[in-house]
C-alpha cells in the first residue's frame, strides 16, 4: 500500500480478528502481513441486539452492528500496545455522517501505533443512522476526499459488494486519493426462522461471510484490478492458500483472512508458510509474477510487491 511496506500479503480482516491482542495467545501475530482493527466508531456502541450471528452454508451472517470502544478509547488504550508490535495495525473507521469520518481519520493521524487507515464505507449492519457511503460513486469519492484531506496515513477504502456497478465505485475512490482498495464487505443477507416465521437475526438483515461469497468477491477483484492502477486487497471467503492465490491470480496485491479466523485463528499465518513453498516450489521469485496472472496480457497493469 503506498507508504506502508507490508511485510507480506496475507492481512487479517476487520472484526474478526479482534483488537489482535486477543489472539496473541493463540497466533503468533507479529507474522501477519497486517491485522486490520475492529471498526472504530466517534463514539463506543454496544452493538445490535442479539441474535446477531447466524451460521448459513459455507458461511455466517452477522449483524454485530460495529460494537466497540470508540476513538477516544482506541488512541488511549489500543494504540500505545499496537506501537510496541512489529506487525503494523490498519486501523478501520465507519462513521455517520462525512464529518465523523474526518474526525475519525484526523484524530488517528500521527497517532503512533497506527500504520494505515481501512476507511469502511460499507458496513451493512447499522440502522441507526448508518448511512452506505458506499453505495454510489460520488459520496464514495466525498469519504475519501475527507479523509484523505485530514490524514498523511495510507488510506485504503474498504468497498461494499452490495452495489449496481462496483467498478465505478472503485474508480471514484481512487481519483478522490485513496492509495488502496479493499474488495470487499460482506453481502447483505437474511435468514428467517420457520418456528417464529421471522428473520432470525434481531436486525432481520445481516451480512454474508466465508467461503460462500467469495466467487463474488474473485469475479469483482479481477474486474476492479484491470481497471484501476491502486492495489487492490481481496477480502471474501479466504480460508487456504489456494483461496488466497485465487485472489493474487484475479489481480489483488494482498488479501485479508476474515471468517476463517473463527474456524481456524492460524488460518493467515498457515497461508503465509503455504505462500512461502508454493513460490519456492514454483520457482517464482516475485509474488508480482503471479498477481493478475488469471486475466488477459493486456488487461494486466504494472503492480508492486507490496500491498
Ligand atoms: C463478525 C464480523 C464482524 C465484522 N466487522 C467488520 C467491521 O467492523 N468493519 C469492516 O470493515 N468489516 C467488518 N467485517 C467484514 C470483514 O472484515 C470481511 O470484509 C468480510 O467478513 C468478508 O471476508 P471473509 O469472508 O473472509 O469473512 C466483519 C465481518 C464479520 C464476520
Amino acid at each position: 500500500m503506498h507508504g506502508l511496506e507490508l511485510p507480506n500479503p496475507v492481512l487479517v480482516a476487520s472484526g474478526t480478528f479482534g483488537w489482535g491482542t486477543e489472539y496473541q495467545p493463540l497466533v503468533d501475530i507479529q507474522r501477519l502481513g497486517a491485522i486490520c482493527s475492529k471498526g472504530i466508531t466517534v463514539r463506543p456502541r454496544d452493538g445490535n441486539p442479539t441474535p446477531r450471528i447466524a451460521e448459513t452454508p459455507a458461511g455466517m451472517l452477522n449483524a454485530i452492528g460495529l460494537q466497540n470502544v470508540g476513538l477516544r478509547a482506541v488512541v488511549q488504550e489500543k494504540a500505545p500496545i499496537w506501537a510496541r508490535w512489529h506487525v503494523p495495525v490498519i486501523a478501520n473507521i465507519s462513521g455517520e455522517s462525512v464529518a465523523e469520518y474526518e474526525q475519525l481519520a484526523g484524530t488517528l493521524d500521527g497517532v503512533p501505533g497506527i500504520a494505515g487507515l481501512e476507511v469502511n464505507i460499507s458496513c451493512p449492519n447499522v440502522t441507526d443512522g448508518g448511512r452506505l457511503f458506499a453505495d454510489t460513486p460520488k459520496s464514495a469519492a466525498t469519504v475519501t476526499r475527507a479523509c484523505r484531506a485530514v490524514s498523511s496515513l495510507p488510506l485504503m477504502v474498504k468497498l461494499s459488494p452490495n452495489v449496481g456497478n462496483i467498478v465505478e465505485i472503485a474508480q471514484a475512490v481512487e481519483e478522490a486519493g485513496a492509495d488502496c482498495l479493499s474488495v470487499a464487505n460482506t453481502l447483505l443477507g437474511m435468514v428467517i426462522d420457520v418456528k417464529a416465521r421471522k428473520p432470525y437475526l434481531a436486525n432481520r438483515t445481516g451480512g454474508l461471510s466465508g467461503p460462500a461469497v467469495r466467487p463474488v468477491i474473485v469475479r469483482m477483484v479481477y474486474q476492479i484490478a484491470s481497471i484501476v492502477t491502486i492495489p487492490v486487497v481481496g477480502v471474501g471467503g479466504v480460508t487456504c492458500l489456494e483461496d488466497a492465490l485465487q485472489y493474487l491470480l484475479a489481480g489483488a496485491s494482498a488479501v485479508q483472512v476474515g471468517t476463517a479466523n473463527f474456524v481456524n485463528p492460524r488460518t493467515a499465518t498457515e497461508i503465509i508458510d503455504g505462500l512461502e513453498d508454493y513460490l519456492t516450489q514454483q520457482g517464482i521469485r516475485d509474488i508480482a509474477e503471479i498477481v493478475g496472472a488469471a486475466r488477459p496480457p493486456a488487461a494486466r497493469p504494472a503492480v508492486s510487491t507490496t500491498a
